[in-house]
């Protein structure tokens, strides 16, 4: 089994769902990821004959790609603790969150390279109170520790084989673009597309939820508003990510979300041909990988 990519995160796919997908993204060689996350999907199937093309609207996403997997070596302006005041110091976006924190937060965001913010991101998420984005607990010394153990963790992911080309923003903004070139040729855009889109718990995804004060605290006040998924608008974001034009397709989902996953399969089926569908147990629930091929 390949080693996964850690952030911190909580939640997030297993090792056995991540190796089904790279058999399953097995001979493409242009894949296309609309919903990238931290990359740990694009990081597993990268390979030297490959190209990735993908979206996310988190910044953090970016820090990642150019501060740590297309980078050939580190790239640091952090040599210590330094405060400075700043978004976080002014708006205490994390419920907790002391001055000293918000300090430190707020100079790496204006003096860090997209390295640092890469390792920054990890050490926040991992000072919230069980990962979960809302309420701080941490003093600046175990954040800054977590900056340096993931300092040293970011160090093996550096250099990723193949070409990646990530772009910081809405995948469905560029996409009319995309969509109508690869119509014009009559071809294909892609050889694959791996969409893990965002699932709604309760009413709304947990990105728009409880990242924006990362997005925030990451960009110090200066990015976007994060889109918000809910019931009534993620079947119809699903079935646009669908129209990509590739003729294969995997699809990741999740149980005990809205739409259901029955909802979301009779959809697919619409799209492609459904190949295999995956169950992978985890944390009291299923997550779904769904493979699809069309002509
Ligand atoms: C389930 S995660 C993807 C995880 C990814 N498979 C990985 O391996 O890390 C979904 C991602 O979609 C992003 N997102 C939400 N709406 C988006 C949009 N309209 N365009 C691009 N990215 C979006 C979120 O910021 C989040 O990082």
């Amino acid at each position: 089994m390949a080693e996964m990519f850690r952030t911190g995160y909580v939640g997030g796919a297993v090792p056995e769902a991540i190796d089904w997908m790279v058999e399953k993204s097995e001979g493409a060689q242009s894949i296309c990821v609309p919903f990238a996350g931290i990359g740990r999907s694009i990081v597993a199937m990268a390979r030297p004959d490959t190209t990735i093309e993908s979206w996310d609207t988190m910044h953090y996403a970016r820090c990642l790609f150019d501060g740590v997997f297309k980078a050939s070596e580190i790239e640091t302006n952090v040599d210590g603790i330094h405060y400075r005041k700043g978004f976080a110091y002014e708006n205490r976006p994390y419920k907790h969150l002391d001055d000293r924190c918000a300090g430190f937060i707020d100079w790496v965001a204006q003096e860090g390279t997209p390295f640092d913010k890469a390792c920054l991101g990890s050490a926040m998420t991992r000072s919230t109170l069980m990962g979960r984005m809302m309420n701080w607990h941490s003093n600046v010394e175990q954040l800054y520790a977590r900056y340096l153990r993931q300092k040293e963790y970011n160090k093996d992911w550096l250099s990723q084989p193949g070409t990646l080309v990530h772009h910081e923003g809405d995948f469905f903004a560029g996409y009319e673009e995309v969509h109508s070139t690869a119509e014009a040729l009559g071809a294909w855009a892609y050889d694959l597309v791996e969409i893990d889109p965002p699932k709604v718990v309760n009413y709304s995804d947990v990105y728009s939820l409880h990242f924006q004060r990362f997005n925030d605290c990451l960009t110090g006040g200066k990015g976007p508003k994060l889109p918000k998924w809910n019931r009534r608008n993620a079947m119809g974001l699903y079935r646009k990510a669908m129209q990509v034009k590739a003729p294969r397709i995997i699809f990741m989902y999740t149980s005990r979300v809205l739409p259901r996953v029955e909802d979301v399969e009779k959809m697919l089926a619409q799209h492609g041909t459904i190949k295999e569908r995956q169950e992978f147990f985890h944390s009291g629930k299923t997550d779904y990988g769904f493979y699809l091929e069309r002509s």
